[in-house]
């Protein structure tokens, strides 16, 4: 019994949400392909298109240690699993990369399984991977691949994921400039402590952008798209962010921001035209810089 899965990139935290929102995307994303075997055990074969980077080691790779976890979890260690994770959309982007792969995995075994969890019953089996990953199981990539559109973590213990309204027309404009920032490192660099005025600031936008999803109100998404905790460390890896904004803001975006924890950026906007356009804008911008960069437009 073979199969083969695609999962997502994803943009996780939507600017002022860090940690607790995201949502998915068409493209990019990862996939895997797995069988049963007699022997019994999880072995990872291959991996194509990661230059090598990744560990093939079952247990320190977050596809197989997943899946390992997963059947641990049912019991069934006397299972025999190959794996093949090809990967088709760029490490350390900001775009949720091990968490596409890590939710391939998942999704590919559980269905071998025969469907014995939900998407949302895999969510803490991939945050496992993301911990692997990055030294925290944050489930604001995972929890939108697995479950696709907006997902609120509403709190993480106990875990409450919330899937939230996608509003329909709604264009994520991604652009990946072509430098790496590592997720774990992009998270030391934060500031444990806030002030209660920017507390403030960032959960009436996190209300604002939910409120939006379901009033289906764009611009009010687009206007709660503000992070004055985050963002202004981070940003400072991102080469030329701020024009960045301003060609996104110019070309008609309603909102721009970091995705996830960087280098990669993302506007939202209401037509793929308008996306189109914010990402050649940007694109020729990196250009100019002299910095390869890669554009995905998708609907959300
Ligand atoms: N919420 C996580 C972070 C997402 O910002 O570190 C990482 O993709």
């Amino acid at each position: 019994k073979e199969i083969k899965v695609f999962a997502p990139a994803t943009v996780a935290n939507v600017v002022c949400g860090f940690d607790v929102l995201g949502f998915a995307v068409n493209e990019p994303g990862d996939e895997v392909v797995m069988r049963l075997v007699d022997e019994p055990g999880v072995r990872l074969l291959k991996i194509t298109g990661d230059d090598g980077r990744l560990p093939l080691d079952s247990a320190k790779n977050t596809v197989s240690a997943s899946v390992q976890h997963y059947l641990k979890h049912l019991n069934r260690e006397d299972v025999g699993v190959e794996i093949e994770l090809h990967k088709k959309m760029p490490i350390g982007s900001g775009l949720g990369s091990s968490s596409a792969s890590t939710v391939a995995g998942l999704y590919a075994i559980n269905q071998l399984m025969g469907n014995l969890l939900t998407a949302k019953e895999l969510v803490p089996f991939a945050m496992k991977g993301e911990e692997l990953a990055c030294g925290y199981g944050h489930a604001d990539n995972v929890a939108p691949a697995l479950m696709g559109g907006f997902v609120l973590v509403r709190s993480y213990e106990p875990l409450d994921l919330i899937a939230l309204p996608t509003p329909k027309n709604l264009f994520a404009a991604i652009v990946y400039p072509e430098v790496e920032v590592p997720t774990k490192d992009a998270r030391q660099m934060i500031r444990a402590k806030v002030l209660l005025k920017d507390a403030v600031t960032q959960w009436g936008n996190v209300a604002g952008l939910v409120s939006g999803l379901f009033l289906n109100d764009i611009d009010l998404v687009g206007r709660s798209m503000k992070d004055v905790l985050i963002e202004p460390t981070r940003s400072i890896l991102i080469p030329g962010f701020e024009t960045l904004r301003a060609l996104a803001m110019e070309n008609g975006a309603v909102g721009f921001g970091i995705s996830g924890s960087g280098p990669s950026v993302f506007a939202l906007a209401k037509d793929e035209a308008t996306a189109r356009k914010i990402t050649d804008a940007q694109q020729k911008h990196l250009t100019q810089l002299n910095i390869n960069s890669n554009a995905y437009v998708s609907s959300v």
